[in-house]
């Protein structure tokens, strides 16, 4: 019998990443499960085995740790089973400005939200350029398509360069002999998630118009589908789509100013 394919997943103790295992699961593909929260993950794995009879691993730990990565492909490894899809989700949004924030604080971000996903990147890639098959999906956001705001200043920054490595990589991939090695960079708009209760703006954002709001679940699907079609960027979601292509057609100061003016209603600058 063919041995079933596996996804490590960072990030998926909540919100979206918790939704990639699901779909994952029931797609038929098992999982290698990581984020912090290691209660979260093992009673996530457990239900995963029940519903779907997925062989679930669990690998706690938190990405802004030197070392970090090595620890989770050595998990991978001890496990004896091969990458064949990442995701790479973990992220959160800052509290606060550039200006305040300890520089500490930055430096774990730009850990977590890019140079981990990079790393992990480049340490499946080769396995699943020899093997002929991968996917791989980074969690970017619309914030890395429209201009930069005021407040969760690296924010946008690392997710525009998520997007354009994701590109870079799908490209490299298809002009080379991996052509069945796909990479996506998942740009959603506002999803429902612990996203906003841990960047502090769940207050402001709770008014915002219900529209503008997507579920993990079709999030998800449109990222997972995207990957297997081999389409290096998705915009999930009608909304979406509109607001990522307005800011595109827009003249640059158009563009930039009614992003600073919606910004300021659902950031916290003082
Ligand atoms: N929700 C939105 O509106 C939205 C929009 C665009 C893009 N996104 C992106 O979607 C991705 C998932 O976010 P979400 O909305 O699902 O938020 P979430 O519900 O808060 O989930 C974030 C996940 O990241 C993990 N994480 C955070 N810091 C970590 C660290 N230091 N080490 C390891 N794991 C860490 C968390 O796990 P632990 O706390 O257990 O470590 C959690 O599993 C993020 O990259 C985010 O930027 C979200």
């Amino acid at each position: 019998m063919a041995q079933r394919r596996l996804v490590l997943i960072t990030g998926a103790s909540a919100g979206i990443g918790a939704e990639f295992a699901r779909q994952y699961a029931e797609r038929g593909w098992d999982v290698a499960l990581t984020a912090r929260r290691a209660d979260r993950l093992e009673a996530l794995a457990d239900r995963l085995r029940s519903d779907y009879g997925t062989t679930a691993f669990v690998m706690a730990g938190d990405l802004a740790a030197p070392g970090a990565v090595e620890a989770i492909m050595a998990a991978v490894e001890a496990t004896g089973r091969a990458v064949d899809g990442l995701v790479n989700n973990a992220g959160y949004g800052l509290p606060g400005t550039f200006f305040t924030t300890a520089w500490a604080d930055q430096a774990a971000f730009l850990r977590v939200l890019y140079t981990a996903p990079i790393e992990l990147t480049h340490k499946v890639l080769p396995g699943m350029a020899e093997r002929g098959f991968g996917r791989i999906i980074n969690v970017a956001s619309l914030a890395g398509y429209t201009p930069g705001s005021a407040g969760h200043t690296l924010y946008a920054s690392v997710k525009s360069g998520l997007i354009k490595f994701s590109e870079s990589v799908h490209a490299e991939a298809q002009a080379g002999a991996a052509r069945n090695v796909h990479c996506t960079a998942l740009c959603p708009g506002f999803t429902w998630s612990e996203f906003h209760d841990v960047n502090g703006t769940r207050a402001q954002t709770q008014s915002m118009p219900a529209w503008l709001w997507m579920q993990a679940a079709p999030v998800v699907e449109a990222g997972i589908e995207a990957c297997d079609r081999g389409q290096p960027v998705i915009v999930p979601g009608a909304v979406n789509k509109g607001l990522a292509s307005l800011t595109r057609l827009l003249p640059e100061p158009v563009a930039r100013h009614l992003i600073a003016s919606q910004s300021r209603r659902f950031r916290n600058i003082d």
